[in-house]
């Protein structure tokens, strides 16, 4: 910009000394040359300004029109430039939402997953109501969740709980027609309401410290009928119950009508599994009937036995509440096999010849196969099978060692023959509980293994009322 001006003042200067230099020789010497000069001289002035105009001026001092112009175009990019900068924040704001909003749905869906696999581990309907309840009261943000169960009659009870302060203080529901828990039942509609600000008349409900501020109610249904229905009461922010949280809780109450219809199945499963067991041990005893309460003594030994055992530190991962079951319920299917033994050989007064021992010992192999099949009779095909083994090796049918036996058939090993001991039978007479425990001790690390004559040793005492209690 300055090299310009300079130029042009430059210029403006030889232009201004040639027009002098021009204008002294007219005054003195008027001819051609002079008259050339001051052509010369115009096109030189008239080129300087042409220049002047064609880039100095446009350049350097803009008109006030294209000031305006530039001034309205700034304002306007400004504008723009505002308006796209609130757009950018809305869209992060709404990106910052829907991020917050799919955090929270995978840990709902998180939440249900977890609760999907308690429901299925969990054999008990009441567990698995608390399970939900606690699951519908933290999901919801809620004070209380109450899990409402209605029945053919439509009495109400309640199924599980979360929030209350202590389970044994009574949580009584009124079984009149008032109150919104009833409401919800009765209509099969879920109800909101928030702000209510009342004592549990209000929803039918009395526990102690109740008040209610906010109440949603969700029915469930199980094909087609109300069955039950989740209560939140008392939202922990202060907005109250949102629709969101009534989705959930619809998503929890289907949750817990499956859970009810398929423990009503697994029920009814293992009825039907119980009942084939118990009409099987019958079959035995029939076959046997020498033994006479025998199978009953069975069962409760081996569960005492069992019992004890879990509180040994090295089996408290091994037995549980469905080992013990099963125990309990299996141990009379040890001698089902002698189905296939002879009469000649089974109800023999005698003793058995060496030959007929040998047929005898084969109700272990008949009675493992008998109950190869269904997985609700492995326990009982390992106790028929292994109940004669010895601890070193030395029984039948396969001379299993130590571990190699089942812990079923170890723990039904030892009451099958302390109840021989302590029974009568054709070929001997009724020992005392005495000489059985000497024998048992003796046979520790023998015939038996030693945690279980431990186990037996402190239990020694149960045996004895068990034997009183289930005489033939
Ligand atoms: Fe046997
Ligand atoms: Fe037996």
């Amino acid at each position: 910009m300055k090299t310009k001006w300079k130029l042009l003042v430059v210029l403006n200067a030889v232009v201004f000394l040639i027009f002098i230099l021009i204008a002294t020789a007219f005054v003195t010497n008027r001819n051609t040359l002079t008259f050339t000069g001051i052509m010369l001289t115009t096109c030189l002035a008239i080129g300087t300004y042409s220049v002047y105009r064609k880039f100095i001026e446009p350049c350097d001092m803009p008109s006030e029109k294209d000031k305006k112009q530039l001034q309205e175009y700034v304002t306007h990019l400004e504008k723009e430039v505002e308006l796209k900068t609130k757009k950018l924040d809305n869209t992060v704001k709404e990106f910052k939402v829907i991020n917050e909003h799919l955090v929270k749905i995978a840990t709902v869906v998180e939440q249900i997953n977890k609760l999907s696999f308690a429901i299925n581990t969990t054999l008990h309907l009441d567990e698995i109501f608390n399970t939900i309840a606690d699951y519908a009261r933290n999901l919801t943000s809620s004070e209380y969740c109450l899990m409402i169960l209605t029945s053919e009659e439509r009495n109400l009870s309640i199924g599980g709980t979360a929030g209350i302060p202590s389970q044994n203080h009574a949580i009584n529901i009124l079984q009149s027609n008032n109150g919104l828990c009833r409401k919800v039942i009765e209509d099969g509609r879920p109800i909101r309401l928030n702000n209510i600000n009342g004592d549990g008349n209000v929803v039918g409900l009395r526990f102690e410290g109740l008040f209610v501020r906010d109440f949603m109610g969700v029915p469930f249904f199980s094909k087609g009928k109300t069955v039950g229905e989740l209560v939140v009461l008392n939202k922990k922010e202060d907005d109250g119950f949102t629709m969101e949280d009534h989705e959930m809780l619809i998503t929890l109450g289907n949750q817990a009508a499956n859970a009810i219809e398929s423990k009503k199945l697994q029920y009814v499963e293992r009825e039907t599994q119980l009942i084939v067991m118990i009409k099987m041990a019958q079959l035995a005893e029939k076959r046997d009937p020498e033994t006479g309460g025998h199978i009953d003594r069975m069962r409760f030994y081996s569960r005492a036995l069992a019992e004890e055992m879990r509180n040994f530190d090295n089996y408290k991962d091994m037995i549980d509440d469905n080992f013990v079951k099963s125990v309990f319920e299996a141990s009379p299917l040890h001698d089902i096999g002698k189905v296939g033994i002879p009469d000649g050989i089974l109800l023999k007064p005698r003793s058995l010849t060496k030959e007929e021992f040998e047929v005898m010992k084969q109700h272990t192999t008949i009675g493992g196969n008998i109950l190869d099949g269904p997985p609700f009779l492995k326990t009982g095909k390992e106790i028929a099978l292994w109940h004669h083994e010895k601890y070193n090796g030395a029984g039948y049918p396969h001379k299993l060692a130590g571990n190699e036996i089942p812990l079923c058939a170890r723990i039904v090993a030892l009451s099958d023959v302390y109840d021989a001991f302590t029974s009568k039978r054709v070929y001997k007479e009724e020992y005392s509980h005495e000489k059985a425990l000497t024998y048992i001790k003796e046979e520790a690390g023998k015939h038996f293994d030693p945690d279980v004559v431990k186990a037996f040793l402190n239990r020694a005492d149960e045996f004895i009322k068990i034997k009183e209690k289930n005489k033939n």
